[in-house]
């Protein structure tokens, strides 16, 4: 496969949960060491398409390729372990354990000669963690409770990032800083999908953007294109005028 090569793709992707389908007719090209942002309004299915794409939906029909490669059967556990990892909506680190052990939990999956190395790599990418190791997880702020989410997938040095909704709840400084710190990891290499409902933050760092609409593609393409349009806010992005951030 050469570098063009989309990192992560589907196509023809029906996907849902056991009932009618959520997404429908799905094709989507996700180019290597780039950020794209799903957005688009409730209910869209921007995150069943993300949780598809980590097997965390049924696939009906059509194809997820990740490096060239189907997955669509493999399970989440599989698609973890070849380089996908995936950060749900809302905080769910174990909140009654210390960040350390958080931390400890998710580094099961690296091999144990490893792990100190992987720890070093996330606490060198979240420096703000360093003094709050033996903080109870559910008594640091949302925006710590975020970065301790994706620290704790971060250990496998995955080569894909999905986050669904990272900036939610959080205060708007907060948000422009994991924004920024998900360009880092994608200046860095790695391949970034987000979801966003803050469509303005997400966009001005994200490489490309999808817009969804009832389960299917409206729209895909450059992220400063699909905010600079016009049409795109008005019809699917809640019309709102130029500089203006959305919520
Ligand atoms: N676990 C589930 N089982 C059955 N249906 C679900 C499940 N999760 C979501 N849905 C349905 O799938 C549709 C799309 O939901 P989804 O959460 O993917 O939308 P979304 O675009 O992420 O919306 P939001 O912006 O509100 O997060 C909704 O009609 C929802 O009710
Ligand atoms: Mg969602």
């Amino acid at each position: 496969m050469s570098t063009r090569d989309p990192v992560l793709k589907c196509e023809e992707l029906v996907a849902g949960y056991g009932g009618p389908p959520i997404v429908r007719n799905v094709d989507l090209n996700i180019p290597g060491k780039q950020m794209m942002t799903l957005v688009g309004p409730n209910g869209a299915g921007k995150s069943t398409l993300l949780r598809a794409f980590y097997g965390l939906t049924r696939t009906y029909a059509g194809h997820i390729l990740f490096e060239g490669q189907a997955i669509e059967k493999a399970s989440p556990l599989q698609r973890y372990a070849s380089g996908i990892a995936f950060v749900p909506q809302g905080r769910c680190n174990f909140d009654r354990m210390s960040v350390a052990e958080n931390l400890a939990v998710a580094a099961h999956s690296v091999a144990v000669g490893k792990r100190a190395a992987a720890l070093d790599y996330v606490l060198g990418l979240f420096p703000t963690l360093k003094p709050l190791m033996q903080s109870m997880a559910g008594n640091l702020s949302g925006g710590e409770q975020q970065l301790l989410e994706m620290a704790m997938v971060l250990q496998t040095h995955p080569k894909c990032l999905l986050v669904d909704e990272p900036s939610l709840g959080l205060s708007p400084g907060m948000q422009a800083s994991v924004f920024e710190k998900l360009a880092e990891l994608r200046d860095a290499g790695m391949t970034v999908v987000t979801v966003e409902q803050n469509v303005r933050v997400a966009l001005a760092v994200s490489d490309r953007a999808a817009v969804l609409v009832h389960g299917e593609i409206a729209f895909e393409g450059p992220a400063d294109e699909i905010l600079a349009d016009d049409r795109i806010r008005i019809a699917y992005l809640g019309g709102l005028p130029a500089g203006q951030a959305a919520h």
